[in-house]
């Protein structure tokens, strides 16, 4: 700056032109227009400008580079004292919901763990120390639900419960909607979006008393609906509540977090389970409907399951628990948790493509009914 209002003449430039002094960035970036207007030559006009240009590329870069860095480190901070406060979790027998309560109760949290099952209830509590208590918890019985939320009260005491991580839910039945029953909608909604919004409602008071967290698992299928059934719907569902919660109770101090778990191994991807059910819908098929598809449609449809199971399933449940705690434990939880290579690379890439565009490449994947043609089909067939 105080070398451009040092100099009026023409020579005074060009000997800065030479001298190179117009590496200062300050100076470039400041009066790019005063120091155009003085320039006599085209050369040091051009050049002028060509390293203004650099300049800026160089900045917004390091500008980018600096948000990243600041986000990885506001990320990765911590809430202090949070060991050794109550978390309850839903949906313990199995699957995630077991693998996080053993995870935080090793870490010193106290765990109310929630099971469906006495079975399950017995397995988790033979396996972990004293810090973990469980409780019976069906989400479609309101009772059930009565009985739970006192226990947790009895349990928390004054210290207000810090956790709710609504993990439990079930998937089935999935297939294509004309083959769903009302009642087969309910299945899936009572306990993942219904039983869902009803135990956060009981629980709030003693969320709001600790300032708590409040983590609820969706799913990529809460982005990308793509099967019929309830579970999708239920999903897309636990999006809404918990954005709406999330801007309700932020002036409670209280923090929601969703996690979106891709395809995991565990009880809701149940192979098994899944075309067992897919069978029972199959067979109560009215004679008009199950014609629409064709007979070879049932075989087709369980070989692309199969095949997108085997290739999207993933066994290391942990990187959806280390989601979960983290949500429990960071000093600014994220709102959104994609987990899974699945999720980040396509599901969740596809959900924010154009509708025509993720239409397609879904129609690609499954199989089509009697009669219908698609080109992009055979892609599928062919893998
Ligand atoms: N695995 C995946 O690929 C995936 C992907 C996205 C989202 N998710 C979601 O992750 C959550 C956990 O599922 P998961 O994968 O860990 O499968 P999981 O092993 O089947 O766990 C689901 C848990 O919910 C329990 N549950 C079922 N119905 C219930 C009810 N009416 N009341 C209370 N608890 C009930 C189950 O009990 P039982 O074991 O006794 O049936 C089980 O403990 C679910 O919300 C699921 O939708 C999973």
């Amino acid at each position: 700056m105080t070398v451009l209002k040092a100099t009026d003449s023409q020579e005074d430039w060009e000997d800065m032109e030479e001298q190179d002094l117009w590496t200062s960035e300050l100076v470039i970036m400041r009066v790019p227009e005063q120091a155009q207007q003085r320039c006599v030559s085209q050369d040091c006009l051009v050049s002028l400008r060509s390293r203004f240009s650099d300049g800026g590329h160089a900045g917004i870069l390091a500008i980018g580079l600096l948000c990243v860095l600041c986000w990885f480190v506001r990320d990765g901070l911590k809430e202090k004292d949070v060991r050794g406060r109550y978390i309850f979790i839903t949906g313990c027998d199995s699957g995630f919901g077991n693998a996080l309560a053993k995870q935080l109760t090793k870490k010193g949290f106290r765990v109310i763990a929630a099971c469906l099952s006495e079975k399950g209830s017995q397995e988790l509590l033979a396996y972990t120390s004293q810090s973990l208590k469980t409780v019976l918890l069906n989400l479609t019985d309101p009772s059930s639900v009565d009985k739970a939320v006192e226990f947790v009260r009895e349990e928390t005491g004054n210290a207000g419960l810090y956790g709710l991580v609504n993990n439990a839910g079930r998937s089935m039945p999935m297939a294509p909607t004309d083959w769903m029953e009302l009642e087969d909608f309910h299945t899936t909604l009572d306990v993942n979006l219904i039983g869902l919004i009803g135990i956060t409602l009981k629980l709030l008071p003693l969320l709001k008393k600790s300032k708590g967290r409040i983590v609820n698992v969706s799913s990529v299928l809460g982005r990308l609906a793509c099967i019929g059934g309830g579970y999708c719907v239920s999903k897309w569902g636990v999006e809404a509540f918990s954005d709406s919660l999330r801007r309700d109770m932020q002036h409670f101090g209280v923090k929601v977090s969703i996690i979106e778990p891709g395809f995991f191994k565990t009880g809701v991807t149940n192979l098994e389970f899944i075309e067992r059910d897919l069978l029972r819908l199959w067979n109560h098929l009215s004679p008009e409907v199950r014609e629409s598809y064709g007979d070879k449609y049932f075989v087709e449809y369980l070989r692309t399951q199969r095949l997108f199971m085997n290739r999207l399933c993933s066994s290391d449940i942990s990187k959806v628990t280390e989601c979960m705690e983290h949500a429990l434990t960071a000093k600014y939880p994220r709102t959104r948790y994609g987990v899974g290579w699945d999720a980040k690379l396509l599901w969740l890439p596809l959900s924010y493509a154009p509708t025509f565009l993720s239409d397609w490449v879904l129609k690609m994947c499954f199989p089509l009914p009697r009669g219908r043609s698609f080109p992009g089909a055979r892609f599928l067939m062919e893998v």
